[in-house]
């Protein structure tokens, strides 16, 4: 399968960022939780230019929670710090402001002494296509914003959210992109539902997540889908055990592998297959 990604957008994008970038004391990088690797931008540590950053593990309730303590591991021993966040629900979202507090610590120490007491730490939040850059927003500012109401200032043309205890946001987050080259990474981020799947051959996507699974998480895909064994099938012979079992039938009493395989997706991407982790370290 060869999956091209926003190929158009990357210049605009990477423009964006490096401008916005400078205006900001720390980077809030949201990758999903799912696919750790895949979902972050490899060149993130020249792009941040040495600013702070913290690397939210969004979708944390998506994930298979073994697999998350050892990219935690993976992201620690590189030096950057990791927060586990429900952005949905916004557990976490509290130990996000609280880092982004400890890292800016010098700053603010700083800005102190030059009598800059109340000065405000900026933060933008980046991450690539639906990773929950918006929901994470959306609960930050819920959860953060200042009693007195929002109130966006413009600053050189850029829109802040004013949070409280003495923080701002950049209104607009930026875009990251993964990286093309690798094809394994378009499929971990097409399997997750981040390209869109009218560009995409859902079966074939199916058929993949399929291997994955009964090699992976075999137990659950036996029970959901009350098969008796996947030994020596192929996966499309599981696809269609799949449909079989859900009776899925199109006109001319042939199996619906379409409908078996949007199902699939579907009830893998909403979690009804369980915690899954796409991506394992060192691999
Ligand atoms: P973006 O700005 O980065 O493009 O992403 P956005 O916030 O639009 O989120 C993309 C999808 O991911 C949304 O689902 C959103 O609800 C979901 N999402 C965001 N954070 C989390 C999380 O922590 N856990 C889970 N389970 N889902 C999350 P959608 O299907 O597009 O919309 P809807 O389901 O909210 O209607």
């Amino acid at each position: 399968m060869n999956i091209q990604w926003y190929p158009g957008h990357m210049t605009k994008a990477k423009r964006m960022m490096q401008e916005n970038i400078k205006l900001v004391d720390v980077i809030i990088e949201l990758i999903d939780a799912r696919v750790p690797i895949s979902s972050r931008n490899p060149d993130m540590d020249k792009i941040a230019n040495n600013k702070p950053r913290i690397v939210v593990f969004n979708k944390i309730d998506l994930a298979d929670r073994n697999k998350t303590e050892e990219f935690i591991k993976w992201y620690e021993d590189r030096g950057i710090s990791v927060v586990l966040v429900n952005s949905k629900n916004g557990k976490g979202i509290n130990q996000v402001i609280n880092k982004a507090y400890e890292l800016c610590k010098e700053k603010i120490e700083r800005n102190k002494k030059r009598g800059l007491i109340n000065k405000p730490i900026r933060a933008m939040v980046a991450g690539i296509p639906n990773v929950g850059k918006s929901t994470f927003i959306n609960k930050l500012v819920g959860k953060a914003s200042a009693k007195t109401g929002n109130r966006p200032g413009v600053t050189k043309g850029k829109q802040w959210i004013k949070l409280k205890k003495d923080m701002e946001l950049l209104d607009t987050p930026g875009i990251l992109w993964p990286k093309f080259e690798d094809q394994q990474v378009g499929i971990n981020l097409a399997l997750i539902g981040s390209i869109k799947d009218e560009i995409l051959n859902i079966e074939e996507l199916a058929l993949i997540l399929i291997e994955y699974l009964r090699n992976n998480y075999l137990e659950r895909l036996l029970t959901r889908y009350k098969l008796s064994d996947t030994d020596n099938l192929e996966s499309i012979q599981i696809l269609e055990n799949i449909a079989k079992n859900r009776n899925l039938i199109k006109a001319g009493n042939e199996l619906d592998l379409n409908k078996a395989a949007i199902i699939l997706m579907d009830e893998f991407r909403n979690g009804i297959l369980g915690k899954i982790t796409l991506e394992t370290v060192g691999l």
